[in-house]
C-alpha cells in the first residue's frame, strides 16, 4: 500500500539515491536536504514497504507556485504514482495560497507531458536550450488552481 508524506530528513537518502536514476542533472543529497530548510519548500514522498518509491518538490512564493521535481522509481512506473503525488501537490498548494502553479518540461519527455496534460496543465512558453546534458528545448507549461 503506497501512502503519501511530507518529506523528512529520513527520506532524504532515498530521495537522493533516485534523482541520479531519473535524471541526467540530478541534485545532490545536500541540495535536497537544503529543501527541508527552505520555507518556500513542500516535498512529499511516496512511500511503499518503507521504501520511497516517488517524490515531488515545489516552491510557492505569494500565490505563485512552481512544481521543482517529480519522479517515480523507474521499477514503480505507470502505477498512478507520480500522479498521485501530482495531484497532491496542486492540493496542498492550492490550501496554501497558490492561484496557478508553473513548471518547465523537456520537449521530448513524453511520458510527463502526457501525465501534465492529463492533470490539466497547459503549454504557455518555449524556452530554447533550457536544459542541458542533453542540450534541449523546455516548454513552459501552466496549471490553474482558481
Ligand atoms: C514522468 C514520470 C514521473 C511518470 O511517473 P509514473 O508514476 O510512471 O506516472 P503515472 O503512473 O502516475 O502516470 C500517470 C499518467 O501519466 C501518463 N504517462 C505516464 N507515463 C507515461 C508513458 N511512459 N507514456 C505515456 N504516458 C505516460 C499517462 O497519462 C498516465 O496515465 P494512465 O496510466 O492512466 O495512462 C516518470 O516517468 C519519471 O519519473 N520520469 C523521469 C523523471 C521525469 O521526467 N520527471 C518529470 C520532470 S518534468
Amino acid at each position: 500500500m503506497i501512502h503519501i508524506e511530507p518529506m523528512t530528513a529520513a527520506w532524504v537518502p532515498q530521495v537522493a539515491a533516485l534523482e541520479p536514476l531519473c535524471f541526467s542533472t540530478p541534485w545532490s543529497e545536500a541540495g535536497v536536504a537544503a529543501e527541508l530548510d527552505n520555507p518556500v519548500s513542500q516535498w512529499y514522498v511516496a512511500v511503499e514497504d518503507g521504501q520511497v518509491c516517488g517524490y515531488v518538490g515545489g516552491h510557492l512564493v505569494i500565490d505563485e507556485g512552481e512544481v521543482m521535481n517529480l519522479a517515480t522509481a523507474p521499477t514503480h512506473r505507470r502505477r498512478g504514482i507520480a500522479e498521485q503525488l501530482l495531484r497532491h501537490l496542486c492540493h496542498k498548494m492550492k490550501q496554501a495560497g497558490a492561484a496557478f502553479l508553473l513548471l518547465e518540461v523537456r520537449e521530448s519527455n513524453t511520458p510527463a507531458r502526457t501525465l501534465y496534460e492529463k492533470c490539466g496543465f497547459t503549454t504557455v512558453g518555449r524556452r530554447p536550450h533550457y536544459y542541458s546534458q542533453p542540450d534541449e528545448t523546455g516548454l513552459v507549461l501552466r496549471k490553474e488552481l482558481i
